[in-house]
């Protein structure tokens, strides 16, 4: 089959959180069972730079309207062998006044959301799906166009209205961005007003463009089989449960586990950690050899003073080592692990490692308690590839508190690294995570720490729990191998979609 993947990050040309991953790894696992698989992604400024030696070429050029102004849009082609992780061709579309900025995809540079994030995205979805019908001169069109999120929902609905189009497929990484935006832009960018109704794109008032894929799309993938459940109840969907029940009712609705990267995410070939190691070979040692040069970093990076590291060293290296990397938003639970954390410091002897950015109050939390305890937290407030891979592999355990999480990226790394997760009890960490109950242990099954309510005291009892367990360490080094030897390889997962592309998915 022919897929155009459309997408609105992929690592490793740019990345804010699991949506990159999923979209550098999936289309890789789609072709090598046997499907061409096109990725296409605006050119932000970063992806350019990024490709700026790889000689990318012009494919197309697309006419497209915007808000009260019409862009020329240039379709450029990276090649496979370029970026080899991503290992399938890369259509970058380039609208210079839309995506040619500094940073982040969504945010200008004071952390809000670009003004013109609805123009901007509803722009790319248009060219996509002139794409997608072959009517720009490409010589390449699709059997299926697989959207993502609100960012490429908006294709969906234009496809609908298309004589021989592709089928398409529409993923939820999140339902908690609903891509709303005032009527007003629906009729700035002049869409079909066919689309305006209670069962189209309007959403009590509001253009949203996550709706338009949840409408709109030959069927709706998410990415773990508990949220698929959980988004039909009013808890998770904000607003949209009725929608979703209905077409998970007519089976049109379908879970599917995200996979892991084996080439990224992997401590056997992982270059971003000192240490390599595998379920087999160097785990123990590895492990904490990685966890020392972490807990050097992390002094260095907290300016806690010389003296103090070398007069603390050997006692941190001995202390269970919790390790965070994430998006410091609501949804993760940062909040329950802040709650929690004075009575873990009285309490405990662990200690606790940060990385992430996202709200300033979470942020300047996470730094004020690294100040107060600088022997004890230690933070680093903003965004590293390299730090996430090496806390996975130096620190003792994953702490993953979220109140939902539709997949979950972190605590299947934390698995493969032999770093065991401590999980609320929902979504993909539901599905992936099995709990270290006696009996999970007796039977060699248990894997991490699951809570079932995300609040403080949930979270500490599980924390306890985890700490038991540590001080044993034949039993915990059992935990950790079982954990490594979880597959989370794409290829099942690709399968699904295949069928899914195919429309036999039940
Ligand atoms: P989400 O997509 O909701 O943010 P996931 O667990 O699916 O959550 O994926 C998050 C991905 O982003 C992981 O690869 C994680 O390591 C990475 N990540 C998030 N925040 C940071 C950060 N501050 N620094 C490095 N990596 C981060
Ligand atoms: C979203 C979700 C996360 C999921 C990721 C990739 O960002 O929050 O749970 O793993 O998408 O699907």
């Amino acid at each position: 089959m022919k897929v155009l993947f459309a997408t609105s990050e992929a690592h490793p040309l740019i990345k804010t959180g699991g949506l990159a991953d999923v979209s550098g790894s999936l289309p890789k696992a789609l072709k090598a069972l046997k499907n061409q698989v096109r990725i296409i992604l605006p050119a932000y400024r970063a992806v350019l730079d990024k490709v700026a030696d790889k000689s990318p070429k012009h494919i197309a050029r697309v006419e497209v309207g915007g808000c009260g102004r019409h862009y020329q849009a240039d379709v450029l082609e990276v090649k496979a062998k370029s970026f080899p992780s991503l290992g399938v061709p890369i259509w970058l579309v380039d609208i210079p006044e839309l995506f040619d900025r500094p940073g982040n995809p969504y945010l200008a540079q004071d952390g809000t959301d670009w003004w013109d994030n609805g123009e901007r995205f509803a722009v790319f979805s248009k060219v996509v799906a002139e794409i997608a019908m072959g009517r720009v001169g490409v010589k390449w069109q699709p059997d299926v166009v697989h959207t993502n999120d609100w960012q490429t929902g908006l294709v969906n609905a234009l496809l609908s209205l298309e004589q021989d189009r592709p089928r398409t497929v529409f993923t939820i990484h999140n339902m908690a961005y609903p891509g709303n935006y005032p009527e007003s832009l629906f009729a700035q960018l002049e869409l079909p007003w066919s689309l305006w109704h209670m069962n189209g794109v309007e959403f009590w008032g509001h253009f949203s463009m996550l709706k338009s894929g949840l409408i709109y799309a030959d069927r709706i993938t998410t990415v773990s089989p508990t949220y698929a459940k959980e988004i039909c109840l009013n808890e998770y969907a904000y607003g949209f449960e009725g929608i979703l029940q209905e077409r998970s009712q007519k089976g049109h609705l379908i879970g599917i586990l995200n996979g892991i990267d084996d080439q990224v995410w992997n401590p056997e070939v992982d270059e971003f950690i000192a240490h390599q190691y595998s379920v087999e070979k160097g785990r123990v040692s590895a492990k904490k050899k990685n966890k020392a040069k972490l807990l050097e970093e992390f002094s260095i990076l907290n300016h806690v003073n010389e003296e103090e590291v070398s007069a603390n060293f050997d006692r941190w290296l001995e202390a269970p080592l919790f390790g965070f990397v994430g998006r410091l938003v609501w949804q993760k639970g940062v909040d329950v692990v802040l709650e929690a954390l004075p009575n873990l410091l009285k309490h405990t002897d662990a200690n606790f490692i940060f990385v992430g950015s996202g709200e300033k109050y979470f942020e300047e939390k996470l730094m004020e308690y690294s100040q107060h305890y600088p022997k004890r937290i230690w933070t680093y407030i903003g965004y590293s590839e390299k730090l996430g891979h090496e806390v996975e592999a130096g620190a003792d355990m994953f702490l993953m508190p979220s109140r939902f999480e539709p997949c979950g990226l972190n605590q299947l790394y934390s698995l493969a690294y032999g770093t065991p997760p401590i999980v609320n009890f929902t979504g993909g960490l539901a599905d992936s995570v099995i709990p270290a109950t006696s009996e999970n242990l007796a039977n060699h099954l248990a894997t991490g720490f699951v809570f079932y309510e995300p609040a403080a005291y949930a979270f500490e009892e599980a924390v306890h729990s985890a700490l038991a367990l540590f001080a044993k360490k034949r039993t915990w080094q059992k935990l950790q191998k079982i954990g490594m030897q979880q597959s989370f390889d794409w290829r099942n997962s690709a399968q699904q979609y295949l069928k899914v592309y195919q429309g036999e998915e039940s």
